[in-house]
């Protein structure tokens, strides 16, 4: 298959085309590489690290130091998927100015094709600004786990009218602020259906029903890495920890009993090259 380059403009085209939009979080080279080759459209270096990677309790701690770091590994191993760069929490709230500068960096420095931020009308300026600099955004609304301390806690978010419609505003606000796509976190299905009708950039869900134009998950909840916990809107595909303890067990044992390294690990020197050594060690040395 010739394969190429996946842009805002190839999931534009999916999403008028009525065709879904696959999406995956990846935090290293191997894992990019692996996603790539599978042939998902978009890769996430999200902010979700943290929790998955780092060993935070959240996404809070990380900071864009992390961030470009990862960014940078996951590059590394990505020929054709569109690659995004999460932005960490406090990298574009507290000024446009640097906020775009930071947006900037995931560009020039780990070689992105997008950034995402959270966030609906309370981040337009920077959002504005970030466009303005020539930079593709994707939004990112629902439950935007940088607000946990707000929300107290992993919430689904827009399950009242209200609340709902101020989901679509912050989506609509974001469409028209120029983002090239919007991310919907935790919503029910029928918000997550009405927006991806009403908008016309691609909508990606995770958590927000079957109608939304992509699906993302976090990688580590599909292989079964992480066992922090499982939100109800993720399905693991494979219990990869169980797999990774198996294998580990198996080592110590082998070591233990003499069963690794075997024949076929080991390196020969001829015998007569051993002899030698014997001679040289066993003479007396001089002076
Ligand atoms: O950081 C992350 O992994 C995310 C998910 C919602 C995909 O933002």
């Amino acid at each position: 298959m010739d394969r190429k380059k996946v842009t805002v403009r190839t999931l534009q085209k999916k999403k008028d085309a009525g065709e879904k939009i696959t999406m995956l979080t990846a935090y290293d080279t191997p894992t990019g590489r692996f996603i790539d080759e599978a042939g998902i459209d978009i890769i996430l270096v999200g902010d979700s690290v943290g929790n998955n990677v780092l060993g935070y309790e959240n996404t809070l701690p990380v900071t864009m130091e992390e961030m470009i770091h990862h960014t940078k590994a996951v590059r590394r191993g990505v020929t054709y998927a569109f690659l995004v760069g999460d932005m960490p929490f406090m990298s574009y709230q507290v000024s446009v100015e640097q906020g775009v500068a930071n947006a900037g960096r995931f560009i020039k420095e780990a070689g992105c094709d997008c950034i995402k931020l959270e966030g609906g009308l309370d981040v337009l300026p920077v959002v504005k600004a970030i466009i303005a600099a020539g930079i593709p955004v994707m939004g990112h609304l629902g439950l935007t786990p940088q607000s946990v301390q707000k929300f107290g806690g992993y919430v689904v978010q827009g399950k009242t009218a209200e609340s709902a419609a101020d989901i679509l505003a912050g989506a609509r606000a974001l469409q028209d602020a120029g983002c090239c796509s919007v991310l919907l976190e935790a919503i029910p299905r029928q918000l997550g259906a009405y927006i991806t009708e009403q908008l016309h950039v691609p909508v990606v869900g995770i958590g927000a029903g079957p109608d939304t134009d992509a699906q993302v998950l976090v990688t580590p909840d599909l292989l079964g890495t992480f066992e922090g916990f499982k939100p109800k809107f993720a399905k693991r595909y494979l219990n990869l920890a169980s797999l990774v303890r198996e294998a580990l067990d198996t080592y110590r044992t082998e070591v233990i009993t003499g069963v690794f390294p075997a024949d076929e690990h080991c390196f020969e020197m001829p015998d007569d090259e051993v002899e030698k050594l014997k001679d040289m060690d066993g003479a007396p040395t001089e002076g």
